[in-house]
C-alpha cells in the first residue's frame, strides 16, 4: 500500500526523496521516513508517525544528508502508525535500513526463527523479517546479494523492498516478490531514481524500467544490475515522453474536486477513436485485439471497492443491451471460492490503479486458468495488464484524490461502450440510435449538475451533522446507491449503507426514524413507480427523504424533505448523471466536517494488501 522512494545522485538526495514522498503520500500516510548514508558512510534514519508536514515540523533543524538514500510512506498492515513502527526499519546490527510495501505472510514464523538465533526485535512490524532475514545470512558468511535472494526464497507474501547497506554505502538494493504495488527505476544523467509510480519518476528520469515479480535490482550511480536470483535479466530502458503529464491542482482546493471537475473531459476523451456518433457504431477492433468476441458466451467482471461497483452496474447494462450472461465477483472472494469458468468466458478485471493486490491474484487465478481476459485500468504498464495482456486504457490521466472519482466514471463509461459494441457483434436486433444520441450529450449534463452545485452544497450542510444514511436506488442505479454509501463513508466517517430499494422492507426499514436521512435515486423509468412506493413508506415511519431525481415534476413536493435535480435522459443513461450527484454530496458533506479530502484516514489509493 505504501509509497516507497530511491535516489542516487550527483547532488544531496533529501529534497529529492521528500519531493518525491509528497507525490506518492496518497498510497499510505500513516507515517513518513528516509534513510540516508551520511558523510561518514553511515545510515541516518528520519522517521516519524503522521504526515509529511508532521515529518518535516519534527526534523526542521536536521542536517543529515547525502548523495545516496531510500524513503517510506507507510499504510500499516502490522502494528500501529508509530515513530517506532514508521520505515526505514534497522536490522539488529542497524547496518541495514529497509524499506517494504506489502505483508511477509510467514513473519511470525521467519521472528521465531530469528529469535532463537539470538535476533531482537524492536518494532510490531513484519517488515523487520527482511531485515533481519538478510542480516543473518550475511552473518553467515553470504555476499548481500546472496543474503537477499535467499531471503526472497524464505518469504511467503507479497513485498516490494529496497535496502541500504552501511557495508556498501553507494548501492541501492532492491526486490520484488508477488503483486505489493510496481518499483520502477528511472535514470537520468544525474540521477537513479526508484519509486512506486510512474507520476514521481516523471520530474527527475529520462528513461525508465519496471521490476517484475522474482525479481532484484542493484543500483549504484553507474548502472542498474537486475537478476531473477538464477541469471541477470537484461531490460530495455524505456523512454519517459517530455510531455508526460505533470499533476497539479489548478485552481482547486482539493485534488478530488479537480477529478470530479474533469468528468466531463475524462468521458469526451474515452469517445474517442471508440465512438463514431454519425455511423451510430462502436470500433473496440484495437483495444480487444486478439481476442474473439464473437465467441464469448458469458462475461465475469472481478473489483474491489468502486471498481466493483461499477462491475456491478456494468453487469445490469451488459445483459440488457448485449445479451450476454454476466457474473460480477468482488476479486478477493472470486479468488477463494473455487469459481467455476465455462468455456467461451471472458473475465474482465477493474481496477484504476492496476496494482489492487486482490484484483492481481483473481486476475492471476484466471490466467493459471487459461480464461481469457482483459482488464480495464488507468494506469499504463501495469501489474494488471502485464497479467491480462489485454488491456482497455481509462484515459483519465492520474486521480490523486484517494477516493475514486473520475476512474469509477471511465469505467462505467468504458463498460456501456463495451456493451454496445458486444451488441454490434452479435447483431442484437435493438435499435440504440436514441441512445448514441444522449449519450453524445451526456458531458455536457454532467457540466450542467457541476455548475449547479451550490444546492448540492446547501444540502450537505444542512445533514452534515448527521451520523447514519442509507442510499437506495433500483436497477442500474442500486449500484450507484452503494457507490454513494461508499463516498459518504470513506470522507465523512459517518455509517452509511447502500441497498437496492427494493430490500429496505426486508430489513433495514428498522432503522428508519426521525434522524435517518435517506437518499433515494429516483429517475424517469421503468423502476419509477417503485421508487415512489418507497419513499413513502420511509416517510410514513418518519424517516428524512432526499430524492436525486431527473423527474421532479412526477412527485409531489410533499413526499421528499429535499430535492437535487439533473438532466432527464433514457434511463440506462442515468447512473453517470446520478454518480455525480452522490459523489458532489459525499464530498461537500466531508468538507462541512472539516476533513482531509484528498487523503481520508485508514485509507490508501493503492491497496496492494490483500
Ligand atoms: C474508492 O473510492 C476506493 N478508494 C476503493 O474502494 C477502490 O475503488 C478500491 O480499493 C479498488 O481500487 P482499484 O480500482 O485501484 O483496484
Ligand atoms: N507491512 C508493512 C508494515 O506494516 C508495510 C506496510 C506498507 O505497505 O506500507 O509496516
Amino acid at each position: 500500500m505504501c509509497g516507497i522512494v530511491g535516489n542516487i545522485n550527483k547532488s544531496l538526495v533529501k529534497n529529492n526523496l521528500i519531493e518525491g514522498l509528497k507525490k506518492l503520500e496518497y498510497r499510505g500516510y500513516d507515517s513518513v521516513g528516509i534513510a540516508l548514508v551520511n558523510n561518514n558512510k553511515a545510515i541516518d534514519i528520519l522517521k516519524s508517525e503522521g504526515k509529511i508536514d508532521d515529518f518535516l515540523s519534527k526534523y526542521k533543524d536536521n542536517k543529515s544528508d547525502g548523495q545516496i538514500g531510500i524513503g517510506h510512506t507507510r499504510w500499516a498492515t502490522h502494528g500501529i502508525p508509530s515513530d517506532n513502527n514508521a520505515h526505514p526499519i534497522f536490522d539488529y546490527y542497524k547496518t541495514l535500513a529497509v524499506v517494504h510495501n506489502g505483508i511477509i505472510e510467514n513473519y511470525l514464523e521467519i521472528k521465531t526463527y530469528l529469535q532463537s538465533k539470538g535476533y531482537e526485535f524492536v518494532t510490531d512490524t513484519d517488515t523487520e523479517c527482511i531485515a533481519n532475514l538478510i542480516s543473518s545470512y550475511i552473518k553467515d558468511g553470504y555476499s548481500i546479494t546472496k543474503a537477499i535472494d535467499f531471503t526472497i526464497e524464505k518469504i511467503t507474501g507479497h513485498a516490494a523492498v529496497l535496502i541500504l547497506s552501511e557495508d556498501h554505502p553507494s548501492t541501492i538494493y532492491g526486490f520484488k516478490k508477488g503483486f505489493a504495488g510496481s518499483l520502477l527505476i528511472g535514470k537520468s544523467d544525474e540521477q537513479i531514481a526508484i519509486a512506486s509510480d510512474f507520476q514521481t519518476l516523471i520530474s527527475n528520469s529520462k528513461e525508465y524500467m519496471v521490476l517484475e515479480d522474482g525479481e532484484r535490482v542493484v543500483a549504484t550511480k553507474d548502472g542498474i544490475l537486475i537478476s531473477n536470483g538464477k541469471s541477470n535479466v537484461r531490460k530495455k530502458w524505456l523512454p519517459i515522453n517530455e510531455d508526460e503529464e505533470i499533476v497539479s491542482k489548478n485552481n482547486y482546493q482539493f485534488f478530488m474536486e479537480k477529478e470530479i471537475h474533469e468528468q466531463s473531459d475524462v468521458f469526451l476523451k474515452n469517445f474517442q477513436g471508440r465512438v463514431d456518433f454519425n455511423k451510430k457504431t462502436v470500433n473496440f477492433a484495437n483495444e480487444f485485439n486478439n481476442l474473439d468476441l464473437a465467441t464469448i458466451k458469458r462475461i465475469h467482471l472481478i473489483g474491489m471497492g468502486s471498481s466493483y461497483y461499477a462491475c456491478m452496474l456494468a453487469s445490469y447494462w451488459l445483459e440488457k443491451i448485449s445479451k450476454i450472461p454476466v457474473q460480477c465477483s468482488n476479486s478477493s472472494e472470486f479468488r477463494y471460492r473455487n469459481p467455476v469458468i465455462e468455456n467461451n468466458t471472458l473475465i474482465v478485471p477493474v481496477s484504476q490503479s492496476g496494482e489492487t493486490a486482490d484484483t492481481l491474484s483473481a486476475s492471476n487465478l484466471a490466467r493459471e486458468l487459461k480464461v481469457d481476459q482483459i482488464c480495464i485500468t488507468n494506469t499504463t504498464n501495469s501489474e494488471l495488464e502485464r497479467i491480462t495482456k489485454n488491456s482497455i486504457m481509462m484515459r483519465a490521466s492520474s486521480e490523486i484524490g484517494v477516493a475514486s472519482t473520475k476512474t469509477f466514471m471511465a469505467t462505467i463509461e468504458i463498460f456501456f461502450i463495451i456493451a454496445l459494441y458486444l451488441s454490434q457483434i452479435n447483431h442484437v436486433n435493438e435499435d440504440l440510435s436514441d441512445i448514441f444520441d444522449e449519450l453524445k450529450i451526456i458531458p455536457s449534463y454532467i457540466d450542467n449538475i457541476l455548475k449547479n452545485s451550490d444546492k448540492i452544497i446547501k444540502l450537505s450542510n444542512k445533514y452534515s451533522s448527521n451520523n447514519n444514511f442509507l442510499f437506495l436506488g433500483r436497477g442500474q442505479n442500486y449500484p450507484i446507491a452503494m457507490e454513494g454509501a461508499l463516498k459518504l463513508k470513506e470522507l465523512s466517517y459517518v455509517h452509511a449503507e447502500g441497498y437496492p430499494a427494493g430490500e429496505m422492507k426486508h430489513g433495514p426499514i428498522s432503522l428508519i426514524d426521525s434522524n435517518m436521512p435517506v437518499i433515494n435515486i429516483v429517475t424517469d423509468g421503468p423502476y419509477l413507480n417503485k421508487m415512489i412506493s418507497n419513499i413513502r413508506e420511509i416517510q410514513s415511519r418518519k424517516g428524512k427523504i432526499i430524492v436525486l431525481t431527473n423527474c421532479p415534476e412526477k412527485l409531489d413536493s410533499s413526499w421528499y424533505d429535499d430535492i437535487i435535480t439533473f438532466d432527464k435522459t433514457d434511463d440506462i443513461l442515468s447512473p453517470f448523471l446520478s454518480t455525480v450527484c452522490v459523489q458532489l454530496f459525499a464530498m461537500y458533506l466531508a468538507i462541512s466536517r472539516n476533513l482531509d479530502i484528498d487523503r481520508p484516514r485508514n485509507l490508501a489509493k493503492s491497496v496492494t494488501v490483500e
